[in-house]
C-alpha cells in the first residue's frame, strides 16, 4: 500500500472536507463566501498534489494489471477536469450551465474513481 494507512486517512478527510465546502459553496450560490472557497480549492489542490504522484509512481513501478492502471488513470483524469471546471466556475462571472454542471456533477466522479484507485492500492 504505497499511500500508508495515514496517507489514505488525510485522503479520506481531505476528500470530506472539500465535499462539505463544496455543497456549502453551491447551497449558498454567488458571491461564494471567501472562507469556504479558499479552504475547498486550497484542500483540493493538496489532495491532487498527493494524489497525482502517488499513482504515477504505482502505476512505473509494481505490477498492476491494465484494469488498475486505467482506474488509477481515469482517477487523475477526473481529478484535472474537476480542478479546471471549478476553477472556471469561481473565475468567471456567469459560467455557461454546462461549466457548472461538469463541477458539480464531475466533482463527485472525480472523489469516487480516486478513491476506487486508491482501493486498488491497497
Ligand atoms: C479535485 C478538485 C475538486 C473537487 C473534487 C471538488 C468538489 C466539489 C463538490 C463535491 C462540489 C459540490 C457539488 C454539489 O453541490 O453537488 C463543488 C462545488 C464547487 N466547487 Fe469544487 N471541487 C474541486 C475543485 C475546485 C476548485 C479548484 C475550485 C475553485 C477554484 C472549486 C470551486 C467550486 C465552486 C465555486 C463550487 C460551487 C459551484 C456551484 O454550484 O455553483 N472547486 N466542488
Amino acid at each position: 500500500m504505497p499511500a500508508g494507512l495515514a496517507g489514505v486517512v488525510a485522503l479520506a478527510g481531505a476528500a470530506l472536507v472539500v465535499s462539505v465546502t463544496g455543497v456549502v459553496l453551491t447551497r449558498r450560490g454567488r458571491p461564494f463566501g471567501t472562507g469556504p472557497l479558499t479552504v475547498h480549492k486550497l484542500v483540493a489542490l493538496a489532495a491532487m498534489v498527493y494524489y497525482g504522484p502517488l499513482a504515477y509512481r504505482a502505476g512505473r513501478s509494481s505490477g498492476l494489471d491494465g484494469f488498475e492502471g486505467a482506474v488509477l488513470a481515469a482517477g487523475v483524469a477526473v481529478l484535472l477536469v474537476a480542478f479546471a471546471s471549478g476553477g472556471a466556475v469561481s473565475a468567471m462571472k456567469e459560467p455557461p450551465a454546462w461549466i457548472v454542471w461538469s463541477h458539480r456533477i464531475g466533482s463527485w466522479a472525480a472523489i469516487a474513481v480516486s478513491a476506487g484507485g486508491l482501493a486498488l492500492l491497497a
